[in-house]
């Protein structure tokens, strides 16, 4: 039986606008939203307390069992990520815990661990939820789903302008050789690699505004016919 609460999953590469995205359309809808990434980014940042070493399989294993992670909307309406009853959503945002978050997806029972913990945000009136696999692996059979992409030398600008305003000092030259690196890694892991659902809507956001792709994504969620109902 399918299940009757409709999802839209929204996968892509970091820095293609899915999180920005994700947002908005979640808001547009009335539905609820799911930053996926930030829960491997939550084990990535409590391994990091812990100390552990990214090449042990077993202790991050055990450390996706034992990190609580919990959303709450701040009064200023932001979303903030609590991790283990700590709110961790600026460390959350670094390039180390990003770099941990791709090293740690790429062990099978993290991500395993991590899949009911994904599916339980599937309340009414429905979800959108960004990641890398949303569409192919947590909800494939979501009604709706979407792949965004952006040109490498774009996400690298995007990503300099997000951290110059926030006063962290990078290059252009290194985080395209970042970009491209976490590119590599998330799309050759043997687990879940990024690629698109089958039957997802592209959407190259290259050049385009935010409100653009917005309603791109929109257009996507039109009512199907229901095809079973059980
Ligand atoms: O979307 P993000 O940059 O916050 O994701 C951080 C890392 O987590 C990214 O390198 C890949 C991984 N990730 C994943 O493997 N599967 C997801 N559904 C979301 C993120």
């Amino acid at each position: 039986m399918s299940d009757p609460i409709p999802v839209l999953t929204i996968d892509g590469p970091s820095g293609s606008g899915k999180g920005t995205i994700s947002r908005l359309v979640a808001q547009r809808l009335g539905w609820h939203y799911l930053d996926s990434g930030a829960l491997y980014r939550a084990v990535g940042v409590a391994a990091g307390w812990a100390d552990l070493d990214l090449d042990d399989a077993g202790a991050l294993v055990r450390c996706t069992f034992d990190t609580e992670i919990g959303f709450r909307e701040s009064d200023a309406g932001e979303l903030r990520v609590l991790v283990n009853g700590h709110d961790a959503t600026d460390e959350l945002r670094t390039e180390t815990a990003g770099a941990a978050a791709s090293a740690i997806a790429a062990i099978p029972e993290v991500r395993a661990a991590l899949k009911d913990r994904q599916r339980a945000f599937r309340r009414p009136p429905g979800l959108v939820t960004d990641g890398r696999d949303m569409g192919t692996v947590i909800f494939p059979d979501a009604p709706y789903k979407v792949f965004l992409t952006a040109s490498a030398a774009e996400r690298a600008e995007r990503r300099y302008k997000q951290l110059k305003d926030k006063g962290v000092s990078v290059t252009m030259d290194g985080l395209l050789r970042e970009i491209l690196a976490r590119d590599a890694r998330d799309a050759s892991r043997t687990v879940a690699p990024l690629r698109p659902a089958e039957g997802a809507v592209h959407i190259d956001t290259t050049g385009l505004d935010i409100d653009a792709v917005v309603e791109r994504v929109l257009a996507a969620v039109v009512p199907r016919p229901r095809t079973s109902v059980a």
